[in-house]
């Protein structure tokens, strides 16, 4: 008990730069205090002692503002940092690692007694304050939820999910993609990811648009070193298709 306790103080030390001492975490971290009580409300939760579970999960609420169904599956080394409004489902898991900010919900959307309605998250998953995960569906190892995320459908491991309905931020190629798009008035990060087929036809068309700009971009420098009039900083052009400039060129 006790080695479980200390580790997992070390992993606030860790993860808090605000956390300064040993003594200070175990006296002044409701997510600590709410995680110890779980453990006893788990316990008389899987051994029968319902009500014992429940009460106990009451009195960490009361003192803690944090509420963690006994029936959820906590494993070690997660850190509820400030906690308060935290909500946890009665079929929740969560990896080891986690960080859970204040105004977290691990919720359910359906009503079926004894189904999987909450969430698993896997091994150091960070959830942002105030995020909603809702259903039971998974989060994948390393994923973060930004802040005030709502999350109704899986999350990849490694995938970062922000906004209200959540969408993956594939860093590289949506970098890409949301350029090409503000050159041609619009935002892709409108647009919804990876299930609606409209929304993968646009992103296609979007990144299809984006690589023939390029292309013509390449075409311009081959026809101005052809004609003799590059200039020096020709290279550094924006990639904007010219028709007056490729008029005087082809001599109109
Ligand atoms: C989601 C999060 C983990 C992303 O961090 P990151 O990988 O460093 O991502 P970035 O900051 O580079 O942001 C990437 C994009 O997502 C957007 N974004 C980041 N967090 C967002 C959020 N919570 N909601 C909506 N959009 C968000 C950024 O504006 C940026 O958009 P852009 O590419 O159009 O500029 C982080 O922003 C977050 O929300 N962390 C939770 C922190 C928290 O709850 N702290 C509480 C402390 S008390």
């Amino acid at each position: 008990m006790f080695s479980r306790l200390r580790s997992d103080i070390q992993c606030i030390l860790e993860r808090d730069p605000a956390a300064r001492t040993r003594w200070e975490v175990l006296t002044c971290y409701p997510g600590l205090h709410a995680l110890v009580l779980h453990r006893r409300a788990h316990w008389c939760w899987t051994h029968g002692l319902k009500w014992p579970g429940r009460f106990i999960s009451h009195m960490a609420r009361w003192l803690t503002g944090i509420e963690i169904h006994p029936g959820a599956q906590i494993a070690g080394c997660v850190f509820i940092d400030h906690g308060m409004g935290v909500v946890i489902g009665e079929t929740a898991e969560i990896g080891s690692g986690c960080t859970i900010y204040h105004g977290v919900t691990l919720g359910g959307t359906s009503l079926y007694k004894g189904a999987k309605r909450h969430p698993t998250l896997g091994k150091n998953v960070i959830v942002g304050a105030g995020a909603q995960v809702l259903g039971g569906f998974a989060v994948g190892d390393g994923a973060k939820i930004g802040s005030n995320a709502v999350v109704t459908k899986p999350v990849p491991a490694g995938a970062t999910a922000v906004g209200n309905p959540a969408r993956i931020i594939e860093a590289d190629g949506d970098a890409r993609r949301e350029a090409a798009a503000s050159k041609m008035g619009f935002s892709a990060y409108g647009v919804t990811q990876n299930d609606d087929p409209l929304s993968q036809a646009l992103r296609g068309l979007i990144d299809n648009a984006g690589a023939q700009e390029h292309q013509i971009a390449l075409l311009w420098q081959a026809l101005e070193k052809l004609s003799g009039t590059a200039q020096p900083d020709d290279a550094a052009r924006q990639e904007n298709f010219e028709a007056d400039r490729l008029n005087a060129l082809i001599g109109k």
